[in-house]
């Protein structure tokens, strides 16, 4: 049996997890990266594991420190020898008002949604290019209008955007990199957590009015990989919300 292989980051809960659960539905082996969710991670590979002996595995790497996202590359094609596919989903989300903003957030922030989803590209870019593969990488619709209070991960989710389309050159014909901008999906926690007035106002600011589901993304993921002639190509998946106008 040799399946493609799917590298999910953050792919422990939420969307991520999701991804997964689709990709590997579809057949593809999967490895979940995880940082803190191991509890997570381990349920997640055991449901999968449950439905195909060893069809699910993980990896845990700090996506802020760059030999860990080194090794994470080496592990990730060394588990069962070939890497089809990358997902940077991964994601570091918090406010920064600008004034209170400090170096480690400004670095949490971009490694996590920018630096480490180019070294991982470009350390897994040889594996990728002999398999004819995808990278997908998870955006934001606020990569094009900035998300108030949020400007260092607004500048990153820019970066990812504009990294979408200049890695689909580098690494064309052999390999194809798109992505997917969710809108309101499942709703931000710790301190970026907002109450349901919050929330009311950023639904009331979808065409659809009604957020969207982890399910809604993973479908977009798992159609982006399944084609052959798409590449430099960015799907929102938001409810219509960036084209919301007042
Ligand atoms: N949720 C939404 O509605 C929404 C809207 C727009 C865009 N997005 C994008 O969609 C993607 C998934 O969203 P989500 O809400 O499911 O994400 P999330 O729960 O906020 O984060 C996903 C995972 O990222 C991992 N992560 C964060 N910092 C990391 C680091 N330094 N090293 C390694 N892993 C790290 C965490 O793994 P551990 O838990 O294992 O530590 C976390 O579980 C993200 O790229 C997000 O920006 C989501």
């Amino acid at each position: 049996m040799n399946h493609p292989v799917a590298l999910i980051t953050g792919a422990a809960r939420r969307i991520g997890a999701e991804i997964a659960r689709t990709l590997h539905h579809q057949g593809y082996r999967v490895l979940i990266h995880f940082n803190h969710s191991e509890t997570e991670a381990q349920a997640l590979i055991a449901e999968l594991n449950h439905q195909e002996h060893d069809s699910a595995r993980y990896l845990q790497a700090d996506l802020n420190n760059t030999s860990e996202v080194h090794m994470l590359a080496q592990e990730a094609i060394t588990q069962w020898g070939r890497l089809d596919i990358l997902v940077n989903n991964a994601s570091a989300f918090f406010p920064t008002p600008l004034e209170q903003s400090d170096e480690q957030q400004w670095d949490a922030l971009i490694n996590s949604n920018l630096k480490a989803p180019y070294f991982l590209s470009a350390a897994l870019a040889d594996e990728l290019k002999r398999r004819n593969g995808s990278i997908i990488n998870i955006i934001d619709i606020h990569a094009q209008r900035a998300l108030p209070g949020y400007p260092i991960y607004s500048i990153a989710k820019a970066g990812l955007q504009m990294m979408t389309l200049s890695l689909a050159k580098e690494l064309a014909p052999g390999v194809k990199v798109n992505g997917v901008s969710p809108g309101p999906i499942l709703w931000p926690e710790q301190a970026a957590a907002i109450d349901e007035v919050e929330q009311q106002v950023i639904v009331d600011k979808t065409l659809l009015k009604r957020t969207g589901q982890p399910q809604d993304i993973a479908s977009a993921v798992l159609f982006l990989a399944q084609q052959n002639f798409i590449t430099g190509q960015i799907l929102a998946v938001d409810g219509g919300k960036s084209l919301f106008s007042h």
